[in-house]
């Protein structure tokens, strides 16, 4: 989604800013523009395009040589993807220059107005009737003014805004979307994501809803946009710049599947006691009674984290015996759900930010349910809006596609539900035996990992292949899902995942000759039924290609081709069996392509709904 950046210091802000920008290109992004406070004005350029092109374009340009900027990533939702409708945006005289992450909902009314007091528009956006509203509403103090638009407004924004008649101050502000201010000495950088911070320094601080900040080089006042004063919190951000640099990948999708076994054994850090048979989470240590005690437990989240939430649902009810429901959060949010007394709903999110689950988790705590988090983005409005939580503690996701998430987000999941098991009816011996395995689980990663040129000789013979499906049962079921996903998003060949038994009620006329069916079937309760649905799909046609257990010999006489990962506890499985899936989703992007870490028309954060 669209990316801000933000500087007021005593360097220039020109490189920074592009500097910021291209930290910010994950995030998915159509065009990208930049203004630096000048002697005689503004200095503005935009392009469409790649964060390059802007950089091409300012090369050869005058001016940008001051210490005061704004810039954007826009990813275009009012109005095409035009230079006139990229970011920054100004008011007709030029006083007032703007960027804004969002969507102003009452825009064309604003338009209206504004068109009645002789304001024009070059531009299809939302954010330049906001440059305007505060150019018409400015007498002398911009903080005052920017307030003042914002009351009028309906939606949500995060905006950075500077103005000529004060070239000394930048005024930002948030509701809804993620805004932080890192703060260096008689320096801040302003920004829609850390990452875009963390070259520069490690102190930061999320702006809340309805909060302001202005700055100066040498001072900071951060407010609600009623005027009272609020004390920001400020964090010092985990994040290291190697861990948002590519070192030696060729693709951050490429480097975070591969760190997924560094990754997890943070994530288990520190929160397994083996000796006890226990789990120790201290993010849930507060409500650990309510927890125990509850009744339903209902996981929500979008995409890849709602397949998680799907594995977690199997594993609180096989573990805790917890009854659990899983749901799309831009569902849940609008279909006023009944929540119980004893209802627990868990939102599962790598970004923290993503605009339905906040908005599901807010109407699930509205209705009096306990609310945790799952997230990975530390700081983030979800992490700060739940009752309790779990970090991932993965790293930074660069990624469009996420991977290392999604494993971090499963492993967190089986951690809570041994966490409430063993508070619950799970025995010691049982909990141990779950915790060796979980233990066991980076090591495992690693081996499946060295099996990826011969994923990638798979993948190869397929490339062709426009459709294909991927089928699971029980706990893979979601990992069929999952890998349908992974495909389809950054591969852009359309695939669907399913439960296995599910093809025989429609998706079986599907299959044609050589059609790849990727079929989860590694050792467990439904082996055989799995086998079962394979014949199927080559009886018309199709190519199996299976996941399955090392040391399974029946498998090969099965499937066409075979990914194998080690033997493992069944509810554990999805850790291991979604990997090949992640490598196989990879390489069929690498082999048509496609540029992967930047998918077309998708974006890392989705915080518009
Ligand atoms: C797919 C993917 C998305 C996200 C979804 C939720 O690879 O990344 O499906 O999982 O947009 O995002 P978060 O987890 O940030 O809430």
């Amino acid at each position: 989604m669209c990316g801000i950046v933000g500087y007021i210091g005593t360097v220039s802000a020109k490189g920074l800013l592009v500097e910021g920008l291209k930290r910010l290109e994950y995030r998915g992004y159509d065009s990208a523009g930049i203004a630096v406070m000048g002697d005689k004005g503004i200095d503005i350029e935009r392009a469409v395009g790649r964060v390059a092109n802007l950089e091409g374009k300012l090369e050869g340009r005058k001016g940008f040589g001051g210490s005061l900027g704004i810039a954007h990533t826009r990813w275009a939702t009012h109005g095409a993807v035009t230079e006139t409708n990229c970011h920054p945006h100004t008011d007709n005289a030029g006083k007032i220059c703007l960027v804004h992450n969002g969507i102003i909902e009452n825009y064309a009314a604003i338009r209206t107005w504004l068109g009645k007091r002789g304001h024009t528009f070059n531009s299809e956006t939302d954010t330049e009737a906001l440059a305007c509203l505060v150019a018409e509403l400015y007498d002398g103090d911009l903080e005052a003014a920017g307030n003042a638009a914002l009351k009028e407004v309906t939606g949500a924004y995060a905006i950075a805004v500077i103005s000529t008649e004060e070239p000394d101050v930048l005024v930002c502000a948030r509701k809804g979307g993620p805004l932080m201010v890192g703060v260096g000495s008689g320096e801040y950088v302003v920004a829609s994501d850390p990452s875009a911070i963390v070259a520069h320094t490690n102190r930061a601080f999320a702006l809340d809803d309805y909060n302001v900040v202005r700055l100066t080089r040498d001072s900071i006042r951060t407010s609600t946009i009623h005027n009272k004063d609020v004390t920001p919190k400020v964090m010092m951000l985990e994040a290291q710049l190697e861990e948002i640099e590519l070192g030696g990948f060729d693709h951050y999708m490429q480097k975070e599947i591969f760190e997924q076994p560094r990754a997890l054994r943070t994530t288990l850090r520190g929160r397994i006691d083996r000796d006890e048979g226990r789990i120790v989470l201290g993010g849930l240590l507060n409500n650990a009674k309510e927890l125990v005690r509850a009744r339903k437990l209902i996981m929500t989240g979008q995409g890849t984290a709602l397949h998680a939430g799907m594995i977690g649902e199997y594993l609180f009810e096989d573990f805790a015996k917890i009854p659990t429901e899983v749901e799309y959060a831009s569902e849940f949010r609008y279909r006023n759900p009944i929540v119980e007394e004893g209802t627990v709903v868990c939102a599962i999110s790598q970004s923290g930010e993503t605009a339905d689950t906040l908005a599901a988790l807010d109407e699930a705590k509205d209705k009096g349910a306990l609310a945790l988090g799952i997230v990975n983005s530390v700081g983030s409005t979800i992490s700060r809006s739940t009752d309790a939580g779990v970090y991932l503690r993965v790293g930074p996701e660069i990624g469009v596609a996420s991977t290392k998430a999604f494993t971090g987000q499963v492993a967190v999941l089986t951690m809570m539900s041994l966490f409430l098991g063993r508070r619950r009816l799970m025995s010691v011996e049982k909990c141990k035996q779950m915790i060796g395995e979980l233990e066991g689980v980076p090591d495992k990663i690693e081996l499946v990992l060295q099996q990826a040129d011969q994923i990638k000789a798979v993948t190869e013979k397929h490339i062709e292949k426009e459709n294909w499906l991927f089928m699971g049962r029980g706990v893979n079921y979601p990992t069929a899902l999952e890998g349908a996903l992974k495909l389809k998003e950054i591969s852009y060949i359309h695939a669907e995942g399913m439960p296995a038994a599910e093809m025989k009620h429609g998706p079986i006329a599907l299959i044609t000759d050589g059609l790849p069916a990727v079929f989860i079937a590694n050792q467990g309760a439904q082996y055989t039924k799995v086998l079962a649905n394979i014949a199927e799909v080559r009886a018309r046609g199709g190519h199996v290609i299976a996941v399955a257990t090392e040391g399974d010999a029946e498998i090969k006489d099965h499937a066409d081709d075979i990914l194998w990962v080690p033997e493992i506890a069944e509810p554990l499985s999805p850790l291991l069996t979604v990997v090949p899936l992640q490598l196989m989703a990879y390489y069929a992007a690498l082999l048509r392509g496609h540029d992967v870490d930047k998918p077309r028309n998708l974006a890392k954060s989705v915080t518009v709904e």
